[in-house]
């Protein structure tokens, strides 16, 4: 039997050399299926912007859209740790709003923890909401949000000076009691350094095999989504084919009238269909 996962696991699995397994999932049956499977920690993204609303990038995604699906698999999820992921500013304009949206993650949804992206610029959000008893995970590195600023979804931290501000933001987030920090699209070596100079554990995507875990988008795992793919996912299976498949099947059956058979059919005693006529 799978054991709970929890925010002091994170410390734990990276004190054991135990690699986290972090995926996104955005509603309830996706999130009892991981749940089975034996996944640590479920994270419902803002990435459900793209991937579940059509959205080309994570900025419309409201609060109200978060709460709705964070609920669906708080559901059903039943191991995994579940981490609501703060949309777009819910937490840019006050330490207030901050805690008043992050307590609807908590208080609403019943998510475990909450995700924010940023470092220095965010770190006295993030500072409220520790003393405010509500765990956190960092987000540094591609910090999608950001991606006007960024102009475009690019690798960050190649530059010294990038690469030193993401190493001092680590810091400056593992120092405010962050539970663990999500590395996206930096390079490797620079996310192993970070990996070996905090005691936070990191959660990479796009940032190689040095992290203390890793997370992917669902629908990526499972070859789902037909948008942006990114050069670090790997698709383990081709579930979108074998949807279009299932689903063109059901069609054909339909339409030649071999579904629905017998076996799908309920039936009624002879005396009382012929009163009926
Ligand atoms: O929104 C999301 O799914 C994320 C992951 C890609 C880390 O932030």
């Amino acid at each position: 039997m799978t054991k709970k996962f929890t925010v002091t696991s994170f410390k734990k699995f990276k004190e054991n050399k135990e690699k986290i397994t972090m995926i996104t999932a955005y509603d309830y049956t996706t999130a009892q299926l991981m749940d089975e499977a034996g996944i640590d920690t479920i994270l419902v993204g803002d990435s459900l912007g793209m991937v579940m609303l059509g959205y080309d990038n994570t900025l419309q995604v409201t609060m109200e859209d978060m709460l709705h699906h964070t609920k669906a698999v708080v559901r059903g999820a039943k191991n995994a740790l579940v981490v609501g992921d703060m949309p777009f500013m819910s937490y840019h304009v006050s330490i207030e709003d901050t805690l008043r949206n992050a307590g609807r993650f908590i208080k609403e949804a019943g998510a475990h923890a909450v995700k924010l992206e940023g470092g220095r610029d965010v770190l006295d959000k993030i500072q409220a909401l520790v003393k405010a008893q509500i765990p956190v995970v960092g987000h540094l590195g591609l910090t999608p949000q950001s991606v006007n600023m960024f102009g475009g979804f690019k690798v960050q931290g190649k530059s010294l000076e990038q690469a030193k501000a993401i190493i001092e933001d680590a810091k400056l987030l593992e120092e405010a009691g962050v539970c663990a920090i999500v590395l996206e699209c930096v390079p490797q070596a620079l996310a192993q350094l970070i990996s070996e100079s905090i005691t936070v554990p990191t959660i990479g995507i796009g940032a190689g095999a040095d992290c203390d875990g890793q997370v992917l988008v669902i629908q990526d795992v499972l070859g789902m989504y037909k948008g942006l793919s990114p050069k670090f996912v790997k698709q383990y299976r081709d579930v979108g084919t074998m949807m279009v498949e299932g689903i063109a099947d059901y069609i054909k059956e339909v339409k030649e009238g071999v579904f629905p058979g017998q076996e799908h059919t309920f039936k009624m005693k002879d005396e009382v269909l012929d009163k009926l006529y």
